[in-house]
Formats: C-alpha cells, structure tokens, sequence
C-alpha cells in the first residue's frame, strides 16, 4: 500500500480500545450532523462480531433524540439466522445499541432473515436498500458512514477471499455460502461499501496482528484490502496490539495518526 500517496485514506493506532471508541464516537457524532445538515438524514451501515460491541456500548448512551430520529440503520452483513439467535447481527447490536436508544422502528433496516432462503434474503434486502435510497435518483446507495470489522483471513463484512462474486460492479448484496461457515450470510458488496462517504475499518487486539501487518503490503491481496471508496475517507483504526507488527516504515508513517489520540 503506497502510504503517501493515498490521501483519503488514514491509519490511526490507539494505546487501548477505550481511548479509540472515544475519538470514534467523536467522529460519529461529527459525520452524522453534517449528514443531517446537508441532507436532513444519517444513513450508517454497521457490523458484527465482537470488536465494534465497546463502540456500540458507548453510543447507546448518546441521548441526542433529534440525530436518532434522523439516522437510518443498516447492517453491513448478516447470518442467515432467526433474529432471536446468538449469531444474529442484528440480536447482538439491538442489545448494544438499540435497545437504548430513542431510535424509530421505521428507522431500523435489518437483512431480512425471515425470508425462505438466502439468496431470497440478499435480494429483499437489495430491494429494501434501493427503495430507501430511491431519493438518491436510483443510483448506487451512498452511506455517510459504514463501520467494519476485519477477519484474521483478511474477510470483511461477509466478503470472504475465497469467493469469486465480492469483486462484481453490478452486485449490492450477496448471498454467501460457504464450506467453512457455519451459516449462509447476505454481505453488502465491495461496490457498495466503495461508494460510502466514509469507511471505518475497526482492527482490535493480538490476534489482528498478522493480518494487519499483511494488509499494508500491496502484495497482499484480501476483502478488506480492496475496501477504497472512491469519492470518500477510509480510517484503519488499530489498538497497540494489533499495530504490533507493523514494520517501522509504516509504525513511522502511523505515528502522524496518533496525533489524534492527544485531541482526546
Ligand atoms: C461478522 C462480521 C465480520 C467481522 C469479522 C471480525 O458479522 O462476523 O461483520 O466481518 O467484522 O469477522 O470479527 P470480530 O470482530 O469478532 O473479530
């Protein structure tokens, strides 16, 4: 990755995860009002696993009733599970976050689970996408934010390396199915996540070290590397243990993104 000459691109590493769910939900509070200035509405995708549930915590306790009011959620990728399951996405960030607070039913876009199967359920929730979007003249949805987690095999939202259709221009979601997964998936599309306002890739912990280090060589070819939107920002957010294996060069070049963890 040549790191100079990608300037809508940053890396920011964080001595702990606490001190980068500030300076994230800073920068939620921030995309969402201009959002709201500008357009009078906060579209976000947002993700599973476990990384992004402390930054979920946190924004469960903005009280602000006017942003919520105005800020739509959808989910980046989903298992094709009952809601109700432990695997559920859309479980796990209504009992982070939505749970608390003051957010419209209407206002909240889950995969459509419920459906027969899962190719069913990509394209409902394609369809649910567009109809939301539909004021955007019918083009390519365009989020203000998308929060993303990275896999230790480079895989980010349900983009796996292994599957040939996450590279398709023409695709929105995806039905994925694969051997190694223990449920079917819908994903939002590279095309999709590429045409964001802004991408935040959240990278936490020992166990994110390898990868990290791999995705910042241009060699390495995986999901979450090819995550470039074009007209917009994309963060890397690391704590110090998944920066850990960062090569000088790059620790050198990171070095300037810490500067955000002083505003703080
Ligand atoms: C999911 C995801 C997935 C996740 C990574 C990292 O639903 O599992 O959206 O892409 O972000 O697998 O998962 P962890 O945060 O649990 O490490």
């Amino acid at each position: 990755m040549n790191l100079s000459l990608q300037d809508n691109k940053k890396f920011l590493i964080f001595e702990n995860s606490h001190i980068l769910t500030k300076f994230l939900l800073k920068e939620f509070l921030e995309i969402g009002e201009r959002a709201i200035k500008i357009g009078g509405i906060f579209n976000i995708a947002l993700s599973g696993g476990r990384t992004p549930v402390e930054f979920y915590c946190r924004l469960s306790s903005v009280e602000n009733s006017d942003l919520w009011r105005k800020t739509h959620i959808f989910w980046a990728d989903e298992r094709f599970v009952p809601f109700s399951s432990e695997d559920s996405n859309f479980r796990m960030i209504k009992s982070s976050l939505l749970d608390y607070i003051p957010i419209p039913k209407g206002n909240i876009h889950p995969v459509p689970t419920d459906e027969e199967n899962v190719d069913i359920a990509a394209e409902e929730y394609k369809n649910n996408l567009m109809r939301h979007f539909v004021y955007q003249g019918g083009r390519l949805p365009r989020f203000d934010f998308i929060l993303l987690g990275m896999g230790e095999d480079g895989h980010t939202a349900s983009l796996f390396p292994e599957d040939p259709n996450i590279d398709n221009p023409h695709l929105v979601t995806l039905s994925v199915s694969l051997a190694h997964l223990k449920h079917a998936r819908v994903s939002m599309t590279l095309a999709l996540i590429n045409n964001a306002s802004y991408v935040g890739i959240l990278i936490l912990g020992a166990g994110k070290a390898e990868i990290a280090r791999k995705i910042m060589d241009d060699r390495f070819s995986c999901p979450a590397a090819k995550v470039n939107p074009s007209h917009g920002r994309l963060i890397y957010f690391f704590d110090r243990e998944a920066a850990a294996a960062l090569s000088n060069r790059e620790r050198e070049y990171l070095q300037d993104g810490t500067i955000s963890c002083r505003i703080i």
